[in-house]
């Protein structure tokens, strides 16, 4: 619109403003942290060198290549531990400033036992994390990133309450040789991920005990966690002064029909049982799970002539001793989905306890190899929202995951776009909603092996040629893009128009 010269100066203000506020774009904050991330069986390959022992991805890639896309495994990978410095030269020449990765419990303890400790393994992180510093970058490890040591899950894996003192004598040989020089830990990625490995088959150990065995990993899981925390904060905080979370993955949930209250319902629920099921007993003010999730499994397992919920319960001690441990939040976030009530899945199941059903969104833009991904911005943004409301402002939120999955071209328009408008509607999270976001960490540095996607699916900023025995890293726009965002720190004014645009999708 022409302002006309005759417009009184209030309303010539007015539309100026109004313009800038669609078109706005701002600048990063100060010390707000850039970074990308990679997991060790995603990238290291190596599956069977130096010492290192069988974790629950390598037998499940070698068992079942029919539940991965391309019947492909992570047996040579990325081959990052050969080429870990070219990974971490590329971080730095994105200008970043975290480089995430994950360390292989079964490198360091073959058998996820702690009387056998693989020096080989001690000394490959060794030399990463010196890399990462002598690099001047901030090294942050994940503890556990899924690939279990196959030993322990034959004793039952996360469904055995013994895993918890075995995760913790394992965090403890991590903290003694690696806390002097890390200072950001992630204790457990994506702990609802891997409960679906119980839940489910597709992923590792695919035990398909349907509305038990992810119940009982994910209570192992949060208790296990919890037990580290308080490790740290007894032996090692006053020298170490790090900083431990967990990382929650959640895709936004939008009802299907936003008038009606089932859907609404519906969204509401999801909300608490993807997300709050982890992050309610911990950054909650009264810990313990959703009521809503013990009130409908309870519900269910009694219909079903189950003596007791197939949900199990904390203690009130136990609720006490979970509560409140985590120094920051960790998100990892992608895309958004509509939500609607109704049943699916066997009987008993997570989905069914959940009475949610998902439906997908054809208007929405999204991955062409990743269809679940859309590219959906504002749920970004309400999630974090959320997060603010549900948990409280004073959460520092980081996100520890987000980025785009494609076909792997150096040409990534999609990616840049999907990253910048992402990012766009973070910063008006932080500036507009008000709430604390201090870092952005991409997923990923490399193409990688995308679990049951296999190779077919590539989240890299770089592009890596699985078809090269060197496989050569190549930068993709992304990468430059990135680059760019780190010096300037601030996106590009045509991205507020598109994201803006992409704010309105219909159905959001
Ligand atoms: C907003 O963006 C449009 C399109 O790029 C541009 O023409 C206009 O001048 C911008 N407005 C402001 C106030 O920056
Ligand atoms: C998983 O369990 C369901 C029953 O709950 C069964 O129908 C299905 O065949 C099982 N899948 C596999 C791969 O064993
Ligand atoms: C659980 O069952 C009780 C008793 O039948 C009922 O009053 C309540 O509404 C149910 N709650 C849920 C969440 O299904
Ligand atoms: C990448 O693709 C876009 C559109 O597909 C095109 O406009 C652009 O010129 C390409 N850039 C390079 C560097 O090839
Ligand atoms: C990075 O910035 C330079 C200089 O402004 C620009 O020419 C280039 O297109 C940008 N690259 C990407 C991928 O955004």
């Amino acid at each position: 619109m022409e302002p006309h010269m005759r417009l009184p100066l209030a309303i010539l203000y007015l539309v100026l403003i109004v313009s800038a506020q669609k078109n706005r774009t701002f600048t990063f904050p100060q010390g707000f942290l850039f970074g990308a991330g990679t997991s060790a069986y995603q990238t290291e390959g190596a599956h069977d060198v130096d010492g290192k022992g069988q974790s629950i991805w390598d037998t499940h890639t070698h068992e079942h290549p029919d539940r991965i896309a391309d019947g492909s495994n992570g047996d040579d990978a990325a081959k990052s531990y050969y080429k870990y410095k070219e990974d971490i030269e590329a971080v730095k020449e994105m200008g970043m400033q975290i480089y995430r990765f994950s360390i292989s419990w079964p490198r360091i303890m073959p058998l996820g036992l702690p009387n056998i400790i693989n020096q080989k393994g001690i000394d490959h992180y060794n030399s990463v994390i010196n890399e990462v510093l002598s690099n001047n970058l901030i090294p942050m490890a994940t503890i556990y990133h899924w690939d279990l040591p196959q030993h322990l899950q034959d004793l039952g894996g996360f469904a055995n309450d013994d895993i918890i003192i075995y995760y913790e004598a394992y965090a403890k040989v991590i903290f003694e040789n690696f806390g002097d020089r890390v200072k950001w830990w992630c204790t457990i990625n994506e702990p609802y991920y891997q409960a679906f490995g119980y839940e489910g088959t597709l992923f590792a150990p695919g035990l398909n005990s349907t509305g038990i065995g992810g119940y009982l990993a994910a209570h192992n899981m949060i208790k296990a966690h919890a037990r580290v925390y308080h490790l740290y904060e007894k032996q090692y905080r006053s020298k170490q002064k790090g900083r431990i979370s967990l990382n929650m993955p959640i895709d936004w949930p939008a009802p299907r029909d936003k008038t009606s209250t089932q859907d609404q319902e519906a969204a509401k629920i999801e909300l608490e049982f993807s997300l709050g099921w982890f992050a309610h007993p911990i950054y909650s003010k009264e810990g313990d799970y959703p009521q809503v999730m013990k009130d409908r499994i309870s519900n269910f397992s009694l219909a079903a002539g189950f003596p007791f919920s197939r949900l199990p319960s904390f203690t009130s001690a136990e609720v006490e001793y979970i509560r409140g441990t985590a120094d920051y939040f960790a998100l990892n976030q992608y895309g958004s989905k509509h939500v609607a009530k109704g049943e699916q899945g066997p009987d008993p199941s997570f989905d069914r306890d959940s009475g949610v059903v998902m439906t997908g969104n054809k208007k929405w833009p999204s991955s062409r190899t990743s269809k679940w991904e859309t590219i959906t911005p504002k749920g970004l943004r309400d999630i974090i929202a959320w997060i603010r409301k549900e948990y409280g402002e004073e959460w520092e939120i980081l996100i520890t995951e987000n980025g785009f999955a494609d076909g792997g071209q150096l040409n990534d328009t999609l990616r840049v776009g999907y990253l910048a408008t992402y990012m766009t509607d973070m910063l008006k999270a932080i500036y507009i909603d008000k709430c604390k976001v201090i870092g952005y960490i991409v997923w990923s540095l490399i193409d990688s092996f995308e679990w049951m996607s296999g190779y077919t699916s590539t989240f890299g900023l770089y592009q890596v040629d699985f078809k090269d025995p060197e496989r050569k890293r190549t930068p993709k726009q992304s990468a430059y893009f990135m680059a760019n965002i780190t010096k300037t720190r601030e996106i590009p004014s045509f991205y507020a128009i598109v994201t803006n645009k992409l704010d309105k999708l219909e159905g959001l």
